[in-house]
Formats: C-alpha cells, sequence, structure tokens
C-alpha cells in the first residue's frame, strides 16, 4: 500500500515512520517552532533513503535566501537526485524546483514549486516554499491567488489548515484587502492559536490601518502563543517596535531592540535584516541609537561579497551608510553589486532594478544628495520589483521623504507626506512628516506646482525624481 503523508500525498518511501517524522518537521516549519532542520536530519540519517525528507531539506535551504545555506542545498538537492530513479513525479518536480534556486533562477524556481500546488493542491511543503518565494520576488499578488487556488482542496479536516488560512491572511493583506485578511487571520487562529504567520498578517493589517495602539495589544497579549521557542519570533516583536515607533516612543523600540529584536549577535540574515531595517528608520528620525550599528555592521562585512539577494543587500547598505568605519564597505558593496548586474539567473536582475540603485543611495548620501537617486530609482512602494512586504519597503518612502525634507525638496516633501498622511491618518509620524514639509515653505516652483509634483509622483515617481536628481546634481 502507498504510503503518504498527513495530506494525501504519496511517497516513494516504505518507511511509515519516516513519513510520520516528515509530517511533524512540516508542522514545525509552518509554525517556525523548534529545529525542523535538526529533525529532518535525524530522520535521514536513520533512513537515507528517504526522498522527500531531502527535498524537505533542500526547501529549507531555499527558504534561508543566503550564500551560506548554498553548500547544504547543494547537498539536498544531489541526495534527492540519487534516489530520482525510485523516487514518484511530485518527488522529482521538488528537486527540479530546488535545482532551479540552487542555479539561480529563483523565479523559475517559485514557478516549479507553484506547478507542484496546481498539480498537488494538498503539497503543504510546496505550498510554503511557493508563497514564502512569492514573498522574497515581491509578487504581492500572487501572496493572495496562490493560496485561494488551493483552498477549495482544503477543509477543516484537513491537518494543516489553519496555516494555509494563515497564508491566505497574509496575501490578502498585502493586496490590500484589510477586512478579508483580518477575518482570515483570526479564523486561522481559532484552528491554531500558535500560529505566528498568522498572528503576524493581522498585525500587518492593524500596522496598515494605523490601529497602533489595537496592534500594541494583539502582539503583547498573543505573545505567549508566537515567541517561545519561536524562529519567526524576531519579526513579529520587530512589528510591536514599528507600532511603538509610529506613536513615538523610542525608549521602547530600543529596548524591543536590545531584547528581541536583536537579543543576539545572530548572523542569520533575516533577522539581520529587520535589525537594520529598525536602526535606520531612527536614524531617519534622528534617533541616537548609541553603538547598536556596530555589531550589526560587522556581521554585514562578513557578508559583503556574497551577492546573493538585492533585499539582503539593500539592508547591508544601511550599516554601510551610518555605521562606523563604514566607507570601505560602502565602496566594495558596490563594487560587487556592480559586478553581480551582468550575471544571469533572477538575483541579478533584481540587483540591476533595484538592488544596485538601493546601496548606492547610502553613498550618494555622504556626498549631500542621501538617498534622492537610489529611491527614486527603486520606488519600490509603488512598483514592487524587490522582494519583502509593503511594511517593510515603507522604509524606502520614508528614506525617500527624508532626502527631500533634507534638500529642501518642498513639493516633494509635501507630495509624499500629504500621500502618507491620507493613507494612514492616525499616524502622529504621518502628520510630523507633514507638519516638516509645510515648514519648509514653497520652494521656486510654488504652491502650484507642489500639487502638480504630488500628481506626478503618484503616477510617475521614478521619471520624475530622476529628473530631480539631475536638478540636485
Ligand atoms: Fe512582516
Amino acid at each position: 500500500m502507498t504510503i503518504t503523508d498527513s495530506t494525501g500525498n504519496s511517497l516513494s518511501t516504505g518507511n511509515r515512520a519516516s513519513a510520520d517524522r516528515y509530517d511533524a518537521a512540516l508542522t514545525l516549519l509552518h509554525g517556525y517552532f523548534g529545529d525542523p532542520l535538526l529533525a529532518i536530519d535525524r530522520t535521514l540519517a536513520e533512513d537515507p533513503e528517504f526522498t522527500m525528507g531531502h527535498c524537505f531539506r533542500a526547501a529549507l535551504m531555499v527558504l534561508s535566501t543566503e550564500r551560506g545555506a548554498e553548500p547544504m542545498l547543494r547537498e539536498s538537492v544531489e541526495a534527492a537526485e540519487r534516489l530520482g530513479a525510485t523516487a514518484n513525479d511530485r518527488e522529482r518536480a521538488h528537486m527540479a524546483a530546488a535545482r532551479a534556486w540552487l542555479e539561480g533562477d529563483f523565479a523559475g524556481s517559485v514557478q516549479r514549486y507553484g506547478e507542484i500546488v496546481q498539480n498537488h493542491p494538498r503539497d503543504a511543503l510546496a505550498l510554503q516554499v511557493a508563497h514564502i518565494g512569492d514573498f522574497f520576488l515581491g509578487q504581492s499578488r500572487m501572496l493572495r491567488d496562490r493560496i485561494a487556488a488551493v483552498l477549495p482542496a482544503w477543509n477543516a479536516s484537513t491537518p494543516g489548515y489553519g496555516f494555509v488560512l494563515g497564508m491566505h491572511a497574509f496575501g490578502l493583506e498585502e493586496c490590500a484587502e484589510y477586512g478579508q485578511a483580518e477575518e482570515t487571520g483570526r479564523r486561522a487562529l481559532q484552528i491554531n492559536p500558535r500560529d505566528p504567520w498568522a498572528v503576524h498578517a493581522v498585525a500587518h493589517v492593524m500596522e496598515m490601518q494605523g490601529r497602533q495602539p489595537e496592534g500594541i495589544r494583539w502582539l503583547e497579549d498573543s505573545a505567549g502563543n508566537w515567541a517561545p521557542d519561536n524562529g519567526f519570533a524576531y519579526h513579529n516583536w520587530w512589528h510591536l517596535a514599528l507600532l511603538y515607533l509610529d506613536l513615538g516612543d523610542h525608549a521602547r523600540v530600543l529596548k524591543l531592540y536590545d531584547e528581541a529584536i536583536r537579543a543576539d549577535d545572530s548572523q542569520i540574515v533575516l533577522q539581520m535584516i529587520d535589525a537594520s531595517a529598525m536602526l535606520w528608520r531612527l536614524h531617519l528620525r534622528g534617533i541616537d541609537v548609541g553603538d547598536r550599528w556596530k555589531p550589526l555592521l560587522a556581521a554585514w562585512t562578513l557578508r559583503i561579497d556574497e551577492r546573493y539577494y538585492a533585499f539582503n543587500d539593500a539592508h547591508a547598505m544601511m550599516a554601510f551608510a551610518v555605521g562606523p568605519g563604514r566607507r570601505e564597505c560602502a565602496r566594495r558593496l558596490i563594487e560587487a553589486l556592480e559586478h553581480r548586474v551582468d550575471d544571469g539567473g533572477t538575483n541579478a536582475m533584481m540587483t540591476r532594478d533595484v538592488g544596485l540603485p538601493l546601496p548606492c543611495a547610502g553613498r550618494i548620501r555622504s556626498r549631500g544628495l542621501f538617498a534622492l537617486h537610489g529611491a527614486a530609482a527603486a520606488d519600490p512602494v509603488h512598483r514592487p520589483s524587490i522582494g519583502g512586504s509593503h511594511a517593510q519597503r515603507d522604509l524606502i518612502h520614508l528614506t525617500l521623504i527624508e532626502a527631500a525634507l533634507r534638500a529642501n525638496r518642498t513639493s516633494v516633501a509635501r507630495a509624499i507626506a500629504d500621500e502618507r498622511v491620507h493613507d494612514k491618518p492616525s499616524s502622529p509620524f504621518n502628520w510630523n512628516l507633514l507638519s516638516r514639509a509645510r515648514d519648509l515653505g514653497a520652494d521656486a516652483a510654488g504652491a502650484a506646482e507642489a500639487n502638480q509634483h504630488a500628481l506626478d509622483v503618484r503616477s510617475n515617481a521614478t521619471a520624475r525624481l530622476r529628473a530631480m536628481l539631475a536638478v540636485a546634481a
């Protein structure tokens, strides 16, 4: 009799225990709990011919999006491929998807994981990788639609259904369907209150809608469910800090940074990204962060030559833009990226479109132009071509308006501040930006032109701001 996983997908193994342990590891992965790598390594140690175990391990490495995982990814892909003759079609499709990632074709890899899901809508591993892959690639609509397409194959009696609802909630949020996102996220949590991704989806809704006190309560009251022994906790703590930041409680933000976002000297890139992003936001507000950049800069310095993923590089450059002893690092990173754009692969494209302009922004800052060029060239807020969520990419928007304010570009600052206040009128920080923009007074173009700029910025930020750069240069 064919052995299946808990949602009915055939496995080529004849070992029921391995299949059960795969299901258990998958649950850990969905909930970011414990150590799914250790769990699958133990399974493979006892059953090295367990093909799906190797595919699972490869998927874990894909999800890390860092160069350091590449040797283990290669090891797992090759181990799985050696078992190709006895594997089933779905397992071979997993191998091909992981192989594409290994070869730098991130977009092709995500597409392949997505095709597995089309053929096997209850393949929860492929679904998770495709979902997070959509996140890495900035494919907001797919965050929602890919999950919506498989939902008819799931119901409350299917193991892991809550996790799928959590994914859908996040996709809905990234498509600005906030009401449905929150309702779906809360439904996911009724099934499984310990789903940090569903908690996160609802936190995003509250962040985007400017419901700061409610968002703070939401995260603080549920922390006992999502924080202990959880590999995603740092990011939910980051969201909590973001809400406090909006209210101007900088002491609380720094406390969260020290105790939860960067409680240790983690070398995990995803955690370093959140640390950089929070310090950069504080920097833009002119808040003294003490010597917090120093260890973070040291961690990023070890990765200058990786050139693995443009989103990582942009966050490295934040440390190199303001951290101590940074200039040489900045130069090396820019040089590395300039070489990278000629390589093949998905990251080369992201680097050319966004990854290079963004880090250049940090360097330009030291010449007095601050971040205008990079932010204008990238404009990933309105035209995302880099990964991350809207809340994460908002940092680019914040950089752009700060650049405009410091360069006395009244019309652009005013337009962006107006836009922000319109989007989130409950944000004290947005009103503060608007007040600063108003205080700049009218520039040479005057108020009428400011209105025109507002339209232009919304419709074609890149072209407009590039033109401004020419004026500023
Ligand atoms: Fe988030």
